[in-house]
Parts: structure tokens; sequence; C-alpha cells
């Protein structure tokens, strides 16, 4: 599947001559990959436009911390992370594109390469406004001899005929004769070859761009399909395979073996595109750019104390919303709330898990939303699934966590499974939370149940804390106010001082780079008591997931297996390729539009080093602090290996299937002690 933007250029320009391809396209929620692309590629290369992007993106670089140690990353990650953005950004600057969609996907592809879940360049006018799919997720399997093969899921009709409907016709007639309307046959086959290559060739050339993780083992992983657990219930993710950010692939080209069949037969399905929920209606491409390409009320910051600030302040969520792997936030946690959070243009998930796969178990007491607790029919091992860090109440998910581990408890269960399968982060202080309550107080826990970090120091980082210092921030709205940090040693810093004063100066990668003063935990003493005990001992607790466990779900694996040694568990994956249990650790994500409002607020936007606007629909993720290691306390954990404990294969009976996978883990974590074992 090789990026088609040599055929897309030839495709928009004949659908130019012909009239307006977004016209033909306009009201229509199923069309044609190639029909998107004649859309998205008439629009040209606007100058102005592309300078404005370009003087944003590099601009608020300034404030993501990694910058110069994404030049190049020590082991284990050196061969995953060797990007400079800035280099990248003048090469863009003086290439030519064919459309403004071909210099987007440079742009974007371009961020994805740092593989850092929270620095990313995002926009709505292309970027999953028309998601483009396959009804065929694929798994990777183990054989009971060992050896590992690629299958269309077992449960991919189910999912597809559920998720696309009548569309699924469009698919049952695309078969050739012998397989026309037997879609359903395709589940579970073999895939021998992907465009006439080994499976793996497809995986591997997916995890150079799908980005978000350092670790590549990660990135093959992202292609499969996996489940969530989400607000409202059990999800399905289906992979990059079937489903991709841009309409930039046409078809897909399989050999198969069908279940119980030996022949080989190869097919040709054809990509969909369907029309996102949050596209808006428009008529021709006049219309599509003006509703879905250009600046929206909060893409930019605002200033905290101007007269109009109401007028931003709106219910309405910020537009990255749509990009951030959490529930929606109430505004007022959010605010109040610091998170760590990985970003991608794809939904999470917009597909339900089948039934037939949903835990069958009754939810314990004290589940809620993203955080679901089941007693295991052993009666001694409880398991907690969280799918995010973040609810719409901070509150209400620090509660519900604590409540069900109790009645996990009291019901008896001895060792505690957390599943943080495909757990974008959140919230920091409920991952600091977490690993208290669990633990109980410790010298590892208390006040510090997290990472201490640091904040990049460029010129105009120290000017708005001066700013502050001045009283530009008198109600202490400000992400650089200090009232609400605490210094190395946990002590909250005094009202408007100046904490970026003593900065710290270090040669990264060969470049010269500030950075502010070690800041300490900010979530102690909490709003709600924590227990007085450990509510599990730390051997009797594994962490399960995907591998896709990022930011704050990185805070919570990380300090809950190098400090308390609690054992990691990542389920599937290339057999000789090293597991990592989280990537994308951060310490706390931001975005372009927050460090504009500071700027704004600190009335510092004529200021040489400050961002323009964005003129465009765009959104622009960074890691705003970074977490010092644990191993290497003098290095940033971001880049320290995080290899699973175990490595669970997953079979057809497994995968997708959370309840089955806790009983592997259970055997894989806590064997049955084996008479073998005394006579040694
Ligand atoms: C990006 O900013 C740096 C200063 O940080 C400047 O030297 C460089 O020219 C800028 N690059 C572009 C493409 O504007
Ligand atoms: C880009 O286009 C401009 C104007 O047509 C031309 O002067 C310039 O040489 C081109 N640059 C490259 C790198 O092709
Ligand atoms: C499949 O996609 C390729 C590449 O876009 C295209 O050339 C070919 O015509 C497509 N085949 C069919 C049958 O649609
Ligand atoms: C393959 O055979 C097994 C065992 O006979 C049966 O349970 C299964 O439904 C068959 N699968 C298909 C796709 O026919
Ligand atoms: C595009 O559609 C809008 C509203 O539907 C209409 O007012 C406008 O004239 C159209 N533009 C072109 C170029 O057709
Ligand atoms: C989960 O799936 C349901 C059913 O398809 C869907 O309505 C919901 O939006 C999905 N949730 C997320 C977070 O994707
Ligand atoms: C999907 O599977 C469930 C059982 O797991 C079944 O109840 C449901 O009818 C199936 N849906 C479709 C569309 O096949
Ligand atoms: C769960 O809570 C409800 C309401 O608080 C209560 O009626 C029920 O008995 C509880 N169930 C268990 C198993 O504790
Ligand atoms: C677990 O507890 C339930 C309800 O008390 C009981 O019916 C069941 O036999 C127990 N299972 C085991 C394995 O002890
Ligand atoms: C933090 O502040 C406290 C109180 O002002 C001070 O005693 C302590 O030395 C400071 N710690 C560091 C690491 O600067």
């Amino acid at each position: 599947m090789v990026s088609l933007l040599v055929l897309t250029l030839a495709a928009g320009l004949s659908a130019h001559a012909k009239g307006d391809p977004c016209a033909e396209i306009s009201g229509k929620k199923w069309v044609s990959p190639r029909e998107v692309r004649a859309c998205f590629t008439s629009f040209p290369v606007e100058p102005l436009v592309k300078a404005n992007i370009i003087e944003v993106l590099n601009k608020t670089l300034a404030f993501h911390t990694s910058v110069n140690y994404q030049i190049q990353a020590p082991e284990p990650f050196a061969r995953d992370v060797h990007e400079d953005l800035h280099t990248d950004l003048a090469r863009i600057n003086n290439q030519n594109y064919s459309s403004d969609f071909e210099l987007h996907v440079d742009l974007f592809r371009t961020f994805k390469r740092v593989n850092d879940g929270h620095c990313a360049y995002i926009n709505y006018c292309y970027d999953a406004s028309y998601i483009t799919y396959l009804p065929t997720p694929l798994v990777l399997l183990t054989n009971i001899d060992g050896s590992q093969s690629v299958h269309i899921a077992p449960e991919a009709f189910n999912v597809s005929s559920t998720e696309f409907g009548s569309e699924v016709e469009f698919w049952q007639q695309a078969l050739p004769r012998q397989l026309k309307g037997k879609l359903s046959s395709l589940s579970g086959a073999r895939v021998l070859l992907i465009d006439g290559n080994d499976p793996f060739s497809a995986v591997n050339a997916n995890a150079l761009t799908t980005g978000s993780y350092q670790s590549f083992g990660t990135r093959q992983n992202s292609f499969f399909s996996s489940y969530s657990r989400t607000t409202a219930g059990w999800n399905y993710t289906m992979g990059n395979f079937a489903q991709r950010t841009w309409p930039d692939a046409d078809n897909v080209t399989l050999t198969l073996q069908l279940e119980n069949s030996t022949e080989a037969q190869t097919i040709l399905l054809p990509y969909r595109s369907r029309i996102s929920a949050s596209t808006n209606h428009f008529t021709n491409s006049s219309t599509y750019r003006g509703r879905n390409c250009v600046a929206v009320k909060r893409t930019n910051g605002y200033d905290e104390y101007a007269e109009d600030e109401a007028d931003f302040v709106s219910d309405e969520p910020s537009p990255i919303a749509r990009a951030q792997q959490q529930p929606l936030l109430d505004r007022v946690d959010a605010r109040k709330h610091h998170l760590d959070v990985l970003l991608d243009s794809m939904p999470l998930s917009d597909v339900a898990l089948p039934t037939g796969l949903r835990p069958p178990l009754a939810a314990v007491n004290g589940s809620s939303g993203v955080s679901q607790f089941y007693m295991m029919k052993d009666n001694s091992t409880g398991v907690l699934v969280l799918g995010s860090f973040s609810s719409s109440s901070f509150s209400g998910l620090q509660k519900s966590l604590l409540r069900g581990l109790l009645e996990l408890r009291g019901a008896g269960a001895s060792r505690l499974i957390v599943d943080v399968t495909n757990n974008g982060g959140g919230y920091i202080c409920i991952a600091h939370w977490l690993h208290r309550i669990i633990i109980g107080p410790k010298p590892t826990t208390e006040p510090q149940a997290g990472l201490d970090s640091t904040a990049r120091a460029g010129p105009l980082a120290r000017r708005i804390v001066k700013e502050i210092k001045n009283g530009a921030d008198p109600r202490e709205k400000l992400l650089y106010n200090p009232a609400q940090w605490t210094n190395g040693t946990h002590h909250r810093f005094k009202k408007r001082a100046n904490w970026m004063s003593k900065a710290e100066h270090h040669v990264i990668n060969g470049h010269e780079d500030s950075f502010s003063q070690r800041l300490g935990q900010e979530c102690q003493p909490f709003d709600v008591p924590p227990p007085n005990e450990a509510l599990f001992h730390s051997k009797d607790v594994v962490i399960v997931s995907n591998g896709r466990c990022a930011s704050s779900c990185s805070l919570f694996s990380i300090t809950m297996s190098k400090l308390e040694g609690v054992r990691t568990v990542v389920v599937g994956g290339k057999r000789d390729v090293p597991q990592q249990y989280c990537g994308t650790v951060g310490g706390q994500s931001t975005d372009f539009s927050t460090i504009d409002t500071e700027i704004k607020t600190a009335k510092l936007k004529n200021h040489p080093l400050a961002p323009p606007d964005f003129l465009t629909n765009s959104v622009q993720g960074i890691t705003w602090r970074l977490g010092f290691g644990i191993d290497d306390p003098t290095q940033p954990e971001e880049w320290q290996d995080h290899a699973a404990d175990f490595n669970l294969p997953l079979t057809k009976e497994t995968v997708n299937n959370p309840v089955a996978i806790w009983k592997e883990v259970i055997h894989t974590a806590w064997p049955e002690p084996s008479f073998f074992v005394q006579g040694l």
C-alpha cells in the first residue's frame, strides 16, 4: 500500500477540469477515496497560508521540551527517533507542492516521524474529515507451534456489518464471482500476501508513518484491531489497515486462505470513504474550505483578562478535543486539572465491540464509564479496566477507582489485573492517585507518586514568567503562574516567584538548550483521603495492555513497574520484536492554543518570538513538561526502556476477547505451583 499521491495529482487535475470536485461529493455519506482526493487536491497552495502554518509550528516548537532530544534519541530508541523538526520545516518552506493537501501530508508525516504522541500537527480540513475503511480489520495470531500469521479478524464481518450497515453491500458486490455476497466467509481467513508481498511489509511500512509511539513493536501493533473501554461502553479499534486518516488508498489485493480451505485465492477489496460526523456540511469547494478549513473560535488563544473573554470561554469544546484520546472533559475540570494525553488524527474508535466479545461478567460496584471492575470466576482475581485517565468528572473518576478497588477487596480479591489497553492518558493526578491507592503510603507514593519534571525555558517562556511576576496574571490562571507548581523538594513556589530565573543549561545533541529548575509534585494532598494501607501487594498486581498506553497511562505504569516491581504484560505483537508496555511519557502535554493564551494574557503577542494566530483549522500538540527518569534520573524518562515482563501471544480464541485474555494473564503471571519444580 504505497502512498498514492502521484496518482492523486492526476485525479485532482482531471476532476477539476470536469467541474467542482467537492460539489460531486457534497451530501453523500459514502464515496470513493478517489473522489475525496479530487476534492482535497483541488486546493492550490496559498503562499500566505503556507507561511503562516510554518511560522506557527516553528515558533510553538520553542515550548516543546523534546525538540533537541528528538534529533537523536538514545538506545533503545536510537533507530526510532531521529528527526530534526526545525530542519524539516526549513525544507518544507523551500519546497513546492502541487496542492495544499500534498503540503499537509508532508507536514503531518514530518511531525509523526518524531514518534511522540504529544507532538503532532493536525489540520481538520483533511485529517479524518473523511475516514477511509475496509470491512476486514486484521489481527496477528500465534499458532500452536509458535509460528505467527496475519488473519482477517474472526469478528470482522460482525463488526463491519453492524457498523457500516447497508454499505456492506458495496463490498459484497465487489468480491469476485465465487465469493460475491459472501463477505462473511472472509472472517478468520489467513492473509498470505498483501498487495503481492509478505503481510509484514505492509505492517512495517505503516509502522514508519503511524507515529505516536517510540517503539517499533507498538507501531507495528497499530496496524491490527484491538478493543477499548470508553465512557459509553466497549468499543472496537479497527487498526490502521482497515481505517485510514486520509483517502490515500483505493484498494488492496489480498491473497487469502479461507478458514477450512487449503487453497489460496486472491481478491481485490476497494476502500470506501465515509464523511465524519464532525465535518461541516458543504455544497462546493468554496463552502468546503470556508466551513472546514479555516480557523474556528478556539483554534487560537485569547487574553484571559480581555473584556470579550466570555465570547471565547463558551461551552463549545476546544477543537483539540476531537484529537485527544480521552472522553470530552468538563470545562472547569479541564482547566483545574492538568493533562498528559495522546493526540491522534484518528478518532480512538467509533465502532462497538461485538456483544460476544464483551465481558459477560457483571461489573462490580464502583464501575463507572471508563473504569470498570470485574471479579474473575476464581474469586481471587479482580480486574480494573481503565480505558482513560480522564472522564468528564475528575472527582467522579477518582472516587470510582477507590470504590471499585475496595469492592474487589471486600469480595475477596487478593490479586489485581489492571487492563490499560488503548489508554491514551488523561489527568496527571489520577495517575498519581491510582498508584498511591493501590500501593499505599510509602516514600515512592508520598508526596510524589509520579515523576519530577521540567519545562523548557526559552526566552519567550522566561519572559511570560517575568510578566506574571510583574502582575500580568492576578487571578492565577496561567500555566506559567508559579502558584500551582512546587520546587524539587515539593515546596509550593511563592506567589509571583520567578521560577525560571535559575534556568539549567544543557547541550543536547549538539544544541544549547535551557530548562526550568526541577519541579516536584502538584497533586497531593488529594481532595479525597486515600486509604492508610496498600489495597494490593505489588507482587499481586499486573498491568496489561497492547502497548498502546501513553502519557498519564505511562506515568502510572512506569512508576508501578520501576518503583514498585509490578509486572507488565503486553498482548500480541511480533514474536521477535521487543514489546514495550507504554510509550509517549511526557510529563504534561499541551497545545498551541494554550500557549497562545499564555502569550496573549502576558501581553506578549507582539514579541518577535510569539507565533501568529493560525489561519487554518489546525491543532499543534506539544510536550510542555518532561518527566525525569527513574533508572537514569539525570535523563528524561521518555526515551528510557519500558520492556514488558511478559509477551502474551494471541490466538483465535483470545484475540480481542478481554475475559479470555485475562484468564491467560492469570496463568502467565501466577502459574500454579508445579510438582516438577519440587524435584529441582
Ligand atoms: C524557525 O525558527 C528558528 C529559530 O528558532 C529560525 O532560525 C528558523 O529560520 C525558523 N525556520 C523557519 C522555516 O521559519
Ligand atoms: C518553486 O516554485 C517557484 C516559482 O514557480 C520557483 O521559482 C522555484 O524554483 C521552485 N522551487 C523548487 C524547489 O522547485
Ligand atoms: C486499484 O487501485 C489502483 C491504484 O489506485 C488503481 O490503479 C486501480 O485501477 C484500482 N483497481 C480497481 C479495480 O479499482
Ligand atoms: C471451519 O470449521 C470449523 C470446524 O468444523 C467450524 O466450526 C467453522 O465454523 C468453520 N469455519 C467456516 C468459516 O466455515
Ligand atoms: C457554493 O455554494 C454556496 C452555497 O451553497 C453558493 O452561495 C456559492 O455561490 C457556491 N460557489 C460556487 C463557486 O459555486
Ligand atoms: C463506541 O461505539 C459506539 C457504538 O458504535 C459509538 O456510538 C461511540 O461513539 C463509540 N465511542 C467512542 C469513544 O468511540
Ligand atoms: C454479532 O455477534 C453477536 C454475538 O456475538 C450476535 O448477537 C450479533 O447478531 C452479530 N451481529 C451480526 C450483524 O452478525
Ligand atoms: C451495589 O450497590 C447497590 C446500590 O448502592 C446495592 O444495592 C448493591 O447491593 C451493591 N452490590 C454489591 C454486590 O455490593
Ligand atoms: C466463587 O463465588 C461464587 C459465589 O459466592 C461461588 O458460587 C463459586 O463457586 C465460587 N467459585 C470458586 C472457584 O470458588
Ligand atoms: C524549595 O523551597 C523551599 C522553601 O522555600 C526551600 O527550603 C528548598 O530549599 C527549595 N528546594 C529546592 C530544591 O530549591
